[in-house]
Parts: structure tokens; C-alpha cells; sequence
């Protein structure tokens, strides 16, 4: 496998796992980051051996933001014309179920490219925060946005105008996170629930996946139309037949992801 300055990359079983690793900078999402981040997110789109990815940080920091040296001396048409954070968006578009392990900061773009995972797993040392307001900006990779979604419109606002941050047991009780971890064993506990969607089969996670993310961008009546159209698609699918033929006859299924 490839090796990168700022990411570590690992497959354990179907599960891609991309540790970020610029450790100096508490995981500061830099331009070069984020390019390997596509990158590697590209290889494991591809690979069919994936079925599930899992992105982490370290201990102290899943990501403390956006590089703030790398951008403190930007100018507006330098910002625009290199259309600065669009390529993040990248990350948010990939077919395949990403989960964020976040243990420490997340903070700014951290929180953003967590939340741009499909699900939050917490160490219960984690701090999320958009405090770019401090800084004299507003968060620019999703975080006006996704976190008014994820934890309603006061607590989004109080923490993007104050740059306050939650902590694990608060993003809990508010839904940004599914479930909080003892931080020893999250990456462990992120890689088997990975591994247990990674054995699903694949088109009907992806399918799955596309459907409930699909509730963000439409009216109910429309996504329920989107979700009834792809589930009556989904017994067109082998992995329909093995699932429910598995469960009539009493055993496992085994899944061809096809
Ligand atoms: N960018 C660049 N470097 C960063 C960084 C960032 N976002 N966050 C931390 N670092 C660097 C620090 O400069 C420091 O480097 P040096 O050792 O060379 O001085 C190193 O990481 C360790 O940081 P601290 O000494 O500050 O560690 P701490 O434990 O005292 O504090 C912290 C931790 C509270 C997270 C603090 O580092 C901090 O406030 N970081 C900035 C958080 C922030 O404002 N993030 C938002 C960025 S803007 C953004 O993300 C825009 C967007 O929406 C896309």
C-alpha cells in the first residue's frame, strides 16, 4: 500500500481504516491532507475487498480544524479562485459507509469532516466545536450547515456564534454522535461495527445509505417515494434471495454483493 506524509492507511478485513497523522499540528486539516484523503478514499471506492471505512485520529485530537497557518494569510480572490474547502466536499460524496472514531478535539473542520462521515463514534474524551468564530470566520466546510441538521437550530447557533465546546455526553443526549466509547477501546469498537456493516451486502448498504441521506434533501412524501423506488430495486438484487433464504433455512447468509 501507498504511504502518505499526513495519513496512515490500514485494511483490517473489509474495513479501510485512515488514521490522520500530523501529529505537531493536532491533525490540522491542511490542502495536502485532504488531497491523500481523496486519494485513499478513491483506492478504497474502488476496491471491492472494502465494504466499510473507518477515519480516526489520535488520542488528543481527531482533527483541531482547518490549518489555520496555511490559510491565516489567504486573500479573498486567492480563496475564490482556488474555490478553497470544495474539494472537501469530495469526502461527504462517497458511496460506501464511513464512520468517524473521534477521540480529543474535533473542532472546526474537524468536527466538519466527522459529521461528514455517516456516523459519529465518540471516545468519551471528545470535544466537538466550530470556533472559527474566534478566529474572525465562520466555518466554511459544511459546519453551518450539517451541525443545524444534526443538533437543531439553538444549540447550532450558540455554538457557531460562541465557539463553545460539547463534550461527548452532551453530543450523545443531542444525536451529533451515536454512542460514546471508553476512549481505549474506540478504535477497536469503530473497526467491528465497521466489519459487521462490511459483511452486510454491499450494493444494499450503499443503497441504504443513499436513501437515508436522500431525507435531507427532499420533502417526505419525496423520500419515501425515493426509499419505496429502492426497495422494491433491492429484490432484483442476490443478496435479497441469499438474506431471506438464509433466514428461512436457519443459517448464516453469505453475502456476493450482487
Ligand atoms: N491549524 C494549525 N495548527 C494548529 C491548529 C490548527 N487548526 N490547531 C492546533 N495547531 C497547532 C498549534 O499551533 C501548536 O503548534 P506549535 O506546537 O507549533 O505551537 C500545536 O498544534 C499544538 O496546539 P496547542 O499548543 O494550541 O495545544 P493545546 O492543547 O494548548 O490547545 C486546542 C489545543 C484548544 C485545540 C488549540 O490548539 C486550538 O484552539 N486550536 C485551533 C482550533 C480552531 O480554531 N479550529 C478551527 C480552525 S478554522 C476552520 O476549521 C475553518 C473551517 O471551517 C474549515
Amino acid at each position: 500500500m501507498a504511504s502518505y506524509e499526513t495519513l496512515i492507511v490500514e485494511t483490517r478485513g473489509k474495513v479501510g481504516l485512515v488514521t490522520l497523522n500530523r501529529p505537531k499540528a493536532l491533525n490540522a486539516l491542511n490542502s495536502q491532507l485532504i488531497a491523500e484523503l481523496n486519494t485513499v478514499l478513491d483506492g478504497f471506492e474502488r476496491d471491492p475487498g472494502i465494504g466499510c471505512i473507518v477515519i480516526t485520529g489520535s488520542e488528543k485530537a481527531f482533527a483541531a480544524g482547518a490549518d489555520i497557518m496555511e490559510m491565516k494569510d489567504k486573500t479573498y480572490p486567492e480563496s475564490y479562485l482556488e474555490d478553497f474547502i470544495t474539494s472537501w466536499d469530495r469526502v461527504a460524496q462517497r458511496r460506501k459507509p464511513m464512520i468517524a472514531a473521534v477521540a480529543g478535539f474535533a473542532l472546526g473542520g474537524g468536527c466538519e469532516l466527522a459529521m461528514m462521515c455517516d456516523f459519529i463514534l465518540a471516545a468519551d474524551t471528545a470535544k466537538f466545536g466550530q470556533p472559527e468564530i474566534k478566529l474572525g470566520v465562520m466555518p466554511g466546510a459544511g459546519g453551518t450547515q450539517r451541525l443545524t441538521r444534526f443538533v437543531g437550530k439553538s444549540k447550532a447557533m450558540e455554538m457557531c456564534l460562541t465557539g463553545r465546546m460539547m463534550d461527548a455526553a452532551e453530543a450523545e443526549r443531542v444525536g451529533l454522535v451515536s454512542r460514546v466509547i471508553p476512549a481505549a477501546e474506540l478504535v477497536d469498537e469503530a473497526v467491528k461495527v465497521a466489519s459487521q456493516i462490511a459483511d452486510m451486502s454491499l450494493p444494499t448498504v450503499m443503497m441504504t445509505k443513499e436513501s437515508v441521506n436522500r431525507s435531507y434533501e427532499t420533502t417526505l412524501a419525496e423520500g419515501i417515494r425515493f426509499e419505496r423506488r429502492v426497495f422494491h430495486a433491492m429484490f432484483a438484487l442476490a443478496d435479497q434471495k441469499e438474506g431471506m433464504g438464509a433466514f428461512a433455512e436457519k443459517r448464516k447468509p453469505a453475502f456476493k454483493n450482487r
